[in-house]
């Protein structure tokens, strides 16, 4: 009889374990000794340093039609960027259709792909509202446990319509989801005997390659370190240009000792760093960040670059950080994002920028200047 486990088992497996690590050059190109580093690593890392996330894509903040998804999608592939990250969770499984509709067409082997665990979704005719306009007609159920992470990425595969997803990450498992609040602590003990090791169940078999959690705060990816054995975080609103002290006292050193790497969600602090006054997620503006990003793009002009390749390079530069995920809505912005990360930032705008302590004195800045 073929029962979810043994379809995931008996079609993934092969799949997966056929499939090689992607040839194309990173986007940003690593040393031979920090390549060297890397692959002597424990816990899969990405190969590559930049990738697309699927927000805008799932109609986050406002609609994106089909056709500026598809585009920015096409856009982003040529300028070779080579790794998505999506949710079930982005426009109620929207955002995963329309990166399958793309992908259907590259080979499975040329591409990394993420995807997230922890909310199932059911058919309705009334979308909750959140951050999505006009979402897929569905509503989502909070699962945390083994057999839940089994079915939503088997809906996932079907949704995105692949064989196969290389990394899955428990997601807004988080004190900042307004749906769980205070109650996180509870899904997270259920995500401890539950997602947690049935994840590292699914890697050992050889279904994924990595997982961890997906989260905008510290806290939860903290705990997990202690309890479970993640291979790489999704860390959204912890690391930008704005905000970074506590993530560089407290996340990077930790996940350093794991050798647990991250991937950076929201670098542009959803749209607020390339231009858009928005400021993450809550729909609050916090005190002085439109001055101080004034005077950021007034240093970046001065040095003949501009603010959101700023915003980009520097989250994407701590060796901690595997990769950074902008989110884009058209071609446009999904190709402009590709050519920050090639192009080169001049080593004095780091100086100045931390001569005006507008960053931390402890931020990594990039090397390749
Ligand atoms: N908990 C989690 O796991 C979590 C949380 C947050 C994010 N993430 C991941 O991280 C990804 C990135 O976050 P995000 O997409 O929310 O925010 P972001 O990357 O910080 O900003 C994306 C937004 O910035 C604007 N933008 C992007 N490129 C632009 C350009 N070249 N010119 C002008 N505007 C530009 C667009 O705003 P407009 O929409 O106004 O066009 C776009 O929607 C997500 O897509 C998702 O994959 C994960």
């Amino acid at each position: 009889m073929i029962t979810r486990r043994n379809f995931l088992t008996s079609t993934l497996k092969g799949a997966v374990l056929s499939s090689t690590v992607p040839v194309l050059a990173p986007l940003w190109t690593e040393t031979p000794d920090m390549m060297k580093e890397i692959q002597n690593k424990k816990h899969y890392r990405l190969p590559y340093h930049s990738g697309l996330g699927g927000v805008a894509i799932g109609n986050g903040f406002k609609p994106t039609s089909d056709e500026d998804a598809h585009e920015a999608l096409e856009a982003a592939w040529a300028e070779g960027v080579r790794y998505f990250d999506t949710s079930p969770w982005y426009g109620l499984g929207l955002s995963e259709r329309r990166f399958g509709h793309f992908l259907k067409n590259q080979k499975r082997e040329d591409y990394i792909l993420s995807t997230k665990v922890g909310r199932l979704l059911k058919a309705t005719s009334k979308p909750p509202k959140a951050l999505w306009q006009n979402p897929s007609p569905f509503q989502h159920e909070y699962d945390y446990t083994a057999a839940g992470v089994r079915r939503s990425v088997e809906d996932s595969l079907q949704r995105l319509g692949v064989n196969s997803i290389d990394m899955v990450f428990i997601h807004d498992l988080s004190p900042d989801n307004g749906d769980l609040k205070e109650r996180w602590t509870e899904q997270f003990e259920i995500a401890v005997k539950g997602a947690m090791p049935e994840l590292t169940k699914m890697r050992e078999e050889g279904i994924i390659k990595g997982w961890g959690l997906g989260v905008n705060t510290l806290e939860p990816i903290l705990k997990s370190l202690e309890v479970a054995d993640p291979d790489i975080f999704l860390s959204a609103t912890q690391y930008s240009l704005m905000d970074h002290q506590d993530a560089l006292d407290r996340l990077f050193p930790a996940c350093a000792k794991k050798d647990v790497s991250l991937v950076i969600g929201a670098p542009l602090n959803a749209g607020f760093l390339a231009g858009v006054d928005r400021y993450n997620y809550s729909g609050k503006m916090p005190e002085g960040y439109k001055e101080k990003r004034d005077k950021m793009r007034t240093i970046a002009q001065n040095h003949g670059t501009d603010l959101r390749t700023l915003a980009l390079h520097f989250s994407a530069a701590p060796s901690v950080v595997a990769a950074i995920i902008p989110g884009a809505r058209t071609a446009q912005q999904a190709s402009e994002n590709a050519i920050s990360m090639k192009a080169k930032v001049p080593a004095e705008v780091w100086k100045e920028l931390k001569a005006e302590k507008l960053i931390s004195e402890q931020a990594p800045t990039p090397k390749s200047a």
